[in-house]
């Protein structure tokens, strides 16, 4: 058993607090890879941002779990050596089971989720409960979730959203003791969030459903998946160099903005640095057919990414400058 604490990790709780009272989210950045990890600790160094590294099933079985614990822990040592102490939580991004959030507590992680959304309520609280008595013994923090996102998650697709019943909200932290929910208020899972037809734009999220959970649970950490953009210029950038995304669609910032200063704490990114890096790659590769050093090709994709990081941080979530506000709780 290694304590996340002894990585110089935290868990979750006091930087939602930070988030909850002053109207910023913390980014939630998913990594499966060194240039991924290097970008998303440099981007939230250089903006004073806290930050949530975030591992997917998908990126276990990519990588390997125990490599990525240790990148992580890599990663604090190097934000430090870098003259930061911005907050890091390691988290677990869609644990499936009990036994995937208790392995992943004893490897160091510091916040685990426990996605019983696909299945029906009591067995949902049940699931988060046991993983909560679990994690709350080492003073790891559980995400929970309820309602259904549209998209594909994993291995598991949905069709439709099922939005969270407010009410059922109230009940599930009550049974659950869980530190935070992530809701379904229309974010979706992926690169094609909305089927368009000609002139529609993109429906709004469901904020009255949001303002009706916060009325009922005032204070209580709310999270959002599926909150990618799928900015347009990546998608046309990889579409100019041989991709072939079309319809690819996402949530507007300007609704992600609203939601940051609401009671959403955390935000979900995966799919646009997905896309970022796919951008640069194809463009590099494009225009000089004879690299063929990984380096002269993720290297750029590592600044883009960066440098996207860095914006969000800025301009969508608002935790740019908010680092500073949890030094002190970190050990020297
Ligand atoms: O919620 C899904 C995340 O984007 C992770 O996706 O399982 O393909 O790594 P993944
Ligand atoms: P996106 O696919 O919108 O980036 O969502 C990521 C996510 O929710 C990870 O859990
Ligand atoms: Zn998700």
């Amino acid at each position: 058993m290694i304590h996340y604490s002894d990585l110089g990790l935290i868990n979750s709780r006091e930087i939602f607090k930070g988030a909850m009272k002053d109207g910023y989210a913390i980014p939630a950045y998913n990594f499966n890879n060194m240039e991924q990890l290097q970008a998303i600790i440099r981007a939230c160094v250089e903006t004073d941002s806290p930050v949530i590294l975030q591992v997917s099933k998908g990126a276990r079985n990519y990588a390997d779990p125990t490599l990525l614990r240790y990148m992580a822990e890599g990663a604090v040592r190097m934000a430090r050596e870098m003259g930061s102490k911005i907050p890091i939580v390691l988290h677990l991004d869609h644990g499936a089971d009990f036994e995937i959030c208790k392995s992943s507590i004893e490897m160091g992680f510091s916040s685990v989720m426990i996605d019983g959304s696909h299945l029906p309520f009591e067995e949902n609280v049940e699931l988060t409960r046991k993983v909560v008595e679990y994690a709350h013994k080492f003073d790891v923090t559980v995400e929970g979730e309820l309602g259904v996102l549209a998209g594909v998650e994993d291995d598991v697709k949905a069709e439709k959203t099922l939005y969270t019943e407010p009410d059922q909200a109230v009940e599930f932290v009550e049974k659950t003791g869980v530190d935070s929910l992530a809701i379904a208020i229309g974010t979706s899972h992926g690169a094609y969030k909305f089927k368009l037809k000609p002139g529609q734009s993109v429906p709004p999220l469901r904020f009255d459903i949001l303002e009706e959970i916060e009325k009922r649970i005032p204070g209580f950490p709310i999270v959002l998946h599926g909150a990618s953009s799928v900015i347009p210029e990546y998608v046309d950038i990889i579409n100019k160099y041989g991709g072939a995304l079309d319809g690819a669609v996402g949530i507007p910032e300007d609704q992600l903005r609203k939601a940051a200063n609401s009671a959403v704490c955390k935000i979900n990114i995966d799919s646009d640095g997905r896309l970022a890096m796919t951008a640069k790659i194809r463009e590099v590769l494009w225009n000089d057919p004879k690299v063929f050093d990984p380096r002269k090709y993720l290297g750029p994709a590592r600044d883009l990414l960066k440098a996207m990081y860095m914006r969000k941080n800025r301009e969508v979530l608002g935790s740019a400058g908010h680092g500073k506000d949890f030094y002190h709780l970190i050990k020297d």
